[in-house]
């Protein structure tokens, strides 16, 4: 999705911009612009393609100035162009707007600018703000110190739908205007430089002092003052908050990828997940939350609420919250569950989860449930994001900053971070669970260990890739447990290695799918469940006799002379399966990925964050 990146200091603005825009390119984006104040006027460059073609244009070294905004766009209203490529200007050129979000009333606001006078010169929303701002600007009469802030403030007050915006005028050249709604920003300080992002990781190069911004929030920064305003524009006090992550943690390191480091760093993110929830002869600690026996005896229902991976994660925790609390548990898509009218009420319980604590779908259906008398709880990634500032309740993965759009150690934190919580829950309502609590409690702790070692066998899993980057479908079958980690293995090789996957419960197989089983077509399946060994075998040898080459991931006896390629990963509690099965198939998708060329990090089309619908 779109990315913000702003500046005002005592250093040239752009390098500093570039490199911004750099670090959140891995949000997925088309078209990349930088505007500046050059001899009192905006200097505006922008273009279709990668920042690294806006740091090279010739242009660029013609930048002095110590004050900018830049942006990576990801088209929604208008093709990925030059011309739709954020910075935008009024057409008098007196304002420059970086945008994300979508301004839902746009063609409203345009059609009254246009009988205003104004003329446009893109097909975006987001040409109307600077428009908009300079026309309050130019009908107010005063010329107080406040004039630019008071028409950013009418300029928003029109605004429908969602928006972070950074403002520059030619008026105050010594001044940034931000805002947002619906939308994240932040603004980073270090001594007398003020930085602006949409997302931390851009500007941790420079600073871990952040303001993280609330929806209303409009702030007037200048190199040495920030000055917030709520939603009807009184100023108001806001704290910084220092974020723990460095700048070396969203660095690729010695990896080619984010997305193979962020593999490598799942045994780290789980430990650091568990951190001292678990403790020794006592129960989990969740003291952050403070949950009471008397409000859980009263929920008839959770409902746990996320998208892509998130989702997946939700899906394999399910069974353990049921067999754990006795309590009902529905999984759903938060894009539909926002609008399929749930039953929701005060006995219901909302988790959503997400990594990035951004998107929009997620949030809406997390306030949905809130206006309907549910408390909700927040799993996120993210430090002071949208989510946890809407939920009743937060609890983080402390995964560290995850770049590769591709999601990998969101996803194993999350379902430990989840099993701890359902563990929680049981010992809170005392249920009689002992026995399945301090079994899970102890595998919980040897899961790192255990990842390492498939971390440190991968060549069966190169080989294997070499095998298959040439397919065009792949199938994915599992039962149970099994089948939720297929989910998320089809979703991890689709969205990098653009192989065509599909995910079924193998005993579905026989109702449909099989009928695509020719020749040559691989199907992988993932067996841990011993109970089901045999039914599971069965399916894969049905797909073997109708031509298919099979890769089995697992953790049983499985006949090796019936089947070519086995990989074997270390005995887990059949709950926290998933955890350890999908790494091979995180590591797969990447191999091919990367055997195929494709950019592994940024496969087209897709976005880290998903923050508009
Ligand atoms: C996008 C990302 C996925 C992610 C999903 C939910 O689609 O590409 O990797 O799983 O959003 O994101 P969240 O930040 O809410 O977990």
């Amino acid at each position: 999705m779109c990315g913000i990146v702003g500046y005002v200091g005592k250093k040239k603005a752009s390098p500093i911009l570039i490199n911004g825009l750099l670090k959140l390119e891995y949000r997925g984006y088309d078209s990349a612009g930088i505007a500046t104040i050059e001899n009192g006027n905006i200097f505006c460059i922008k273009n279709k393609g990668r920042v690294k073609e806006l740091q090279n244009s010739k242009d660029i070294d013609k930048l002095n100035s110590t004050i900018g905004i830049s942006h990576t766009r990801w088209a929604t209203h208008g093709k990925p162009s030059s011309a739709n490529a954020h910075p935008h200007l009024d057409c008098h050129k007196n304002f420059a707007v970086v945008h994300n979000g979508i301004i839902e009333n746009y063609i409203e606001l345009k059609n009254f600018l246009i009988n205003a006078g104004y003329s446009f010169s893109s097909e975006t929303d987001t040409e109307v703000i600077p428009n908009l701002i300079d026309y309050y600007y130019s009908i107010d009469k005063e010329s107080g110190p406040d004039k630019f802030v008071n028409a950013v403030h009418k300029a928003i007050l029109d605004l429908k739908g969602s928006y972070a915006i950074a403002v520059l005028s030619k008026y105050e050249p010594d001044t940034i205007i931000v805002a947002r709604k619906d939308s994240p920003l932040v603004i980073g300080i270090n001594n007398d430089e003020k930085f602006i992002a949409s997302d931390i990781p851009a500007i941790l190069d420079y600073t871990n002092n952040i303001f993280i911004l609330d929806d209303g929030d409009l702030v007037k920064i200048t190199q040495n003052n920030l000055t917030f305003y709520n939603k009807n524009l009184e100023k108001i006090d806001k704290k910084s908050k220092i974020i723990t992550w460095d700048a070396k943690s969203s660095d690729k390191g010695n990896f080619e990828h984010y997305m193979l480091k962020e593999i490598y760093e799942q045994p780290t993110a789980i430990r650091e997940t568990i951190g001292t929830r678990i403790v020794p002869n006592k129960k989990c600690d969740f003291s952050d939350i403070n949950i009471s026996k008397s409000y859980l005896s009263e929920i008839s229902r959770i409902y746990i609420v996320a998208c892509g991976t998130a989702m997946h994660a939700g899906v394999c925790v399910k069974p353990i919250f049921e067999k754990l609390t006795n309590i009902p548990v529905e999984v759903d898509i938060a894009s539909e569950f926002r609008y399929r009218e749930p039953l929701i009420d005060s006995h219901t319980l909302i988790i959503c989860i997400s990594q990035s604590g951004e998107t929009a779908d997620t949030i809406a259906a997390l306030k949905n449930a809130k206006a309907n008398g549910s408390k909700t709880i927040a799993i996120s990634n993210v430090i002071g994001s949208s989510i946890t500032r809407e939920a009743d309740y937060t609890l983080y993965t402390h995964a560290g900053p995850e770049i590769a759009v591709a999601s990998t150690k969101a996803y194993t934190s999350q379902i430990t971070l989840l099993t701890l919580l359902a563990i929680h829950f049981a010992e809170v309502l005392d249920l009689p669970k002992t026995e399945i609590i301090d079994s899970l409690k102890n595998e919980l702790l040897e899961i790192p260990s255990k990842a390492n070692i498939i971390l440190e066998n991968v060549d069966a899993i190169k080989d294997f890739a070499k095998k298959i980057c040439k397919e065009t479908d792949i199938f994915f079958i599992g039962r149970g447990l099994d089948y939720a980690a297929a989910m998320e293995a089809s979703l991890k090789l689709k969205e990098i290695s653009y192989i065509h996957s599909d995910s079924y419960q193998s005993g579905e197989l026989k109702h449909g799918p099989i009928a695509l089983i020719e020749e040559d077509v691989t199907v992988i399946g993932i067996i841990t469940d011993r109970r089901l060994l045999d039914k599971s075998t069965s399916n894969l040898q049905e797909v073997i006799s109708r031509g298919a080459k099979t890769l089995i991931i697992t953790n049983q006896d499985v006949d090796k002379k019936a089947f070519p390629y086995i990989y074997n990963i270390p005995k887990i509690h059949p709950f926290l399966s998933p955890i350890l099965s999908i790494i091979p198939l995180q590591l797969l998708a990447y191999y091919v990925a990367k055997e195929k060329g494709l950019d592994v990090d940024k496969p087209r089309n897709l976005a880290k964050s998903v923050t508009v619908e």
